[in-house]
């Protein structure tokens, strides 16, 4: 384990932390989600949400997730400009691939921009693919590409 990942703590959202969360989403996201749309998120059912904050207190990241019939949706992943580039989305995801393998889920999948880059870029690198295209899907008239990653073709077959 790195010395980063070791400084890092990771652990469930809780509605301590939505003030630090929507302070990150307003910095990260064109069309950002205000900060009772997360709160409505946090302790619901059918949801996996996690922090990741470093060894000072401050926020790194999060990752929030909804689930349903074998499939995962991850609704939000975004890292703290000082944190970029050093791992920590790697580390959100892997909780994920974690989760996926407890509830037996099938597919992750997310929407994105086609012009984020560095989403794409790192979705891609974790083995994700594209499948398909919403028209139109962002407020401001952006589609998405839908990417998922299909977990039965990495898990070894009984
Ligand atoms: C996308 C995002 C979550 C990546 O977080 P991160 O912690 O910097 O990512 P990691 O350090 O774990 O990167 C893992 C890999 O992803 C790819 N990647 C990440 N950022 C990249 C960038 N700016 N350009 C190109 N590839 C990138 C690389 O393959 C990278 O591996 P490498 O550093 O060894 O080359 C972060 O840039 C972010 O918060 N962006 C704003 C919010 C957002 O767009 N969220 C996704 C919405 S769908």
């Amino acid at each position: 384990m790195s010395a980063l990942a070791e400084a890092l703590t990771l652990r469930d959202v809780r509605p301590s932390d939505l003030d630090a969360v929507a302070e990150l989403e307003q910095i990260s996201f064109p069309v950002p989600w205000k900060r009772e749309f997360f709160a409505s998120e946090v302790g619901q059912p059918h949801r996996f949400n996690r922090v990741v904050r470093g060894a000072d207190g401050t926020l790194a990241g999060y990752v929030f997730c909804a689930f349903a019939g074998g499939e995962i949706h991850v609704n939000k992943i975004a890292v703290t400009p000082l944190y970029r580039r050093r791992g920590v989305a790697h580390l959100l995801m892997r909780e994920v691939l974690a989760f996926s393998v407890r509830i037996l889920a099938e597919e992750i999948y997310l929407e994105v921009r086609p012009s984020n880059y560095p989403a794409r870029n790192f979705y891609t690198a974790l083995g994700f693919r594209d499948v398909g295209r919403r028209s139109q899907y962002y407020a401001d008239g952006e589609d998405a590409l839908v990417m998922s990653l299909f977990l039965q073709e990495r898990r070894p077959s009984s």
